[in-house]
């Protein structure tokens, strides 16, 4: 595992990152989080991971409903933003997904695409085997992945976002597996470029990936409504895997 400057180290550090993803809120959190505890049945006492947590929009709300939630990044800086929230049940923590969880949970969520970072495939599979061996007997993980056949059919080669004033540049490709964002941008006259490299995992990638970690998928879903996942159709990929 290199613990050297990566893209997901740099761009999901910078403010630049909340800012270009700011529309992915509070609210889509909730309406995803209502649903899914819903279904789960998910009692208000089991403990909850959110791996990759970001700043905590997640666990922040969960933790409003009740359960005991503990969000985890690499981001130094998220970490410390979701800090301000943190309570006796509300912890933060910084920490890198390949490496193994000191703890035990009922439940770990990996919500908007926080995997498929790492060339190695095996490195993908160590975080799904972390996420397994950290789960109480009866435990549920679920992984919440971009629909990567939908994404490819429709990829934007080129495109312009502007928010909060500044002018994302924005070239999307897909090379060796992996769909990558190059990031342009402009500020105080300061050229800046970021990258972001998602693997394109499809389902039966994941069905390989999850039994090498002794995961079982017990539901797929499309969307953060929980219907039926439909490869041309669906904007998401959301696994429901137990041991
Ligand atoms: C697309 S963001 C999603 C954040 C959050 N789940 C949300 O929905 O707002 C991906 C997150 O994965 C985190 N991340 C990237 N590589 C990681 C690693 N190796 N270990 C832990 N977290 C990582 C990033 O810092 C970032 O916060």
């Amino acid at each position: 595992m290199e613990n050297t400057k990566t893209w997901f180290s740099e761009w999901f550090n910078t403010r630049y990152y909340h800012i270009l993803y700011k529309n992915r809120n509070n609210d889509e959190a909730k309406v995803f989080m209502q649903n899914l505890v819903s279904f789960l049945k998910l009692p208000k006492d089991n403990s909850i991971l959110d791996l990759a947590c970001g700043k905590g929009r997640h666990s922040i709300f969960l933790n409003t409903l009740g359960y005991p939630v503990i969000g985890a990044d690499l981001s130094k800086n998220s970490i410390d933003y979701a800090n301000q929230f943190a309570n006796s049940t509300l912890k933060f923590i910084v920490q890198d997904m390949r490496k193994p969880f000191a703890i035990k949970v009922d439940a770990v969520f990996n919500m908007f695409t926080s995997f498929g970072y790492f060339d190695d495939d095996n490195d993908d599979i160590k975080v799904l085997q972390n996420i397994e061996a950290c789960l109480n007997k009866n435990g549920v993980a679920v992984l919440d992945y971009m629909n990567v056949n939908k994404v490819i059919k429709n990829l934007v080669n080129t495109e312009v976002i502007t928010r909060d004033e500044i002018e994302f540049r924005i070239k999307r490709h897909v090379t060796d597996g992996f769909i990558t964002k190059e990031i342009d941008l402009t500020e105080n006259n300061e050229e800046l470029h970021f990258q972001e490299r998602v693997k394109a995992i499809d389902l039966e990638k994941f069905r390989h990936y999850t039994k090498q970690a002794n995961l079982k998928i017990k539901h797929i879903f499309g969307d953060y409504h929980l219907s039926d996942f439909d490869i041309e159709n669906s904007d998401r990929l959301i696994l429901i895997l137990t041991k």
